[in-house]
């Protein structure tokens, strides 16, 4: 049988699949594996099954062995992963695109409520017994219906939300590599820089692919772009951000309200959004349902299933 690794629990559904078709080892503590022991595992299997909390950067891939023929990915995100290494060495690599957009397009609707009508401070007031009375001026928060929406990244997530925002009446702005067709645009209105995205819109919500491009596009300069008392959502990853930037835009106003479930810094996050009453926050949640991690596991099964079938895997990124 052929040897598979899966670098995190998975859920039960996901791994009995697994187990029908491969001989399995599970990092069973689910520990975050170092470099070492990916390394150590690859002399020990033809395939991995990573998530992105394992690191294969050009360092851990130029030690793997040269008996792992494939890197199945359970994300979308493959930003972990250094692809150029990877195709160097001949190892293929395949990601879960499509099955999370609906998943990470909620918890994007979740966190642009919930930073707009300060979710997280009403919450508190009921938890810390403080809510007094109610009141006309109490927790006034910012509309989000009818509003801007301007989305950073309009591929499969970025579409997902732009059709989520609609049902709000929002007007939908976005940029991206390239204008996309009409049908797919459906009307949104394309802007050829993060500029001009920015200058038009009231809420900002980050849908792109972390890449050297796009790391730190949030940063003084272009938070300066933003419109003052915008609200800014990211789902996308952390290294999008300069979070000193992003505190200090929360703490001037000039961002009125942030709704993150992604950190430079995983797990932990960084404790100075803890001291922002007007930051929402959630520990990498995107894809976190039932129903889509079972959908990775199985995107991520029917590539390995395709390879080793002597097929070209549908998700193949090299
Ligand atoms: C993804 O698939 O990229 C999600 O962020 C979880 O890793």
């Amino acid at each position: 049988m052929t040897d598979l690794s899966i670098t995190r629990l998975l859920v039960d559904p996901v791994l009995a699949r697994a187990r029908e078709s491969y001989s399995v080892w599970l990092n069973d503590d689910d520990h975050i594996m170092s470099a070492d022991e990916i390394v150590a595992r690859s002399f020990e299997s033809d395939a991995l099954m990573i998530c992105h909390s394992e690191i294969l950067s050009s360092d851990v891939v130029a030690r793997l062995s040269d008996r792992l023929k494939i890197v199945a990915n359970y994300s979308v995100g493959v930003d972990h992963c250094d692809l150029g290494a990877l195709k160097a060495r001949g190892i293929v690599v395949t990601n879960t695109p499509d099955v999370l957009s609906d998943a990470t397009a909620e918890i994007a609707m979740l966190l642009l409520l919930g930073a707009s009508r300060r979710a997280f401070e009403g919450d508190q007031m009921l938890r810390l017994g403080t809510w007094k009375h109610w009141a006309p001026v109490e927790m006034n928060g910012i509309q989000v219906s009818s509003k801007k929406l301007g989305i950073v990244g309009m591929g499969r997530v970025g579409q997902t939300v732009a059709k989520r925002a609609r049902g709000f009446d929002m007007e939908i702005h976005y940029t991206n590599r390239s204008r996309l067709p009409a049908e797919l645009e459906q009307g949104a209105i394309y802007h050829p820089t993060v500029k001009s995205l920015f200058e038009a819109v009231d809420m900002i919500s980050l849908n792109c692919p972390a890449t050297p491009e796009t790391d730190n596009l949030i940063n003084a300069e272009s938070i300066g772009w933003m419109r003052p008392g915008v609200v800014f959502v990211n789902t996308a990853r952390g290294r999008l951000v300069d979070e000193k930037a992003l505190i200090d835009a929360l703490h001037s106003g000039h961002i009125a309200a942030a709704g993150l479930d992604v950190f430079q810094n995983e797990p932990g996050g960084n404790p100075a959004f803890a001291e922002c009453p007007n930051v929402f926050m959630l520990p990498h949640l995107g894809s976190s349902t039932r129903e889509t991690r079972k959908a990775m596991g199985d995107r991520a099964l029917d590539n390995l299933d395709a390879f080793f079938a002597g097929e070209e895997p549908r998700d193949r990124l090299v």
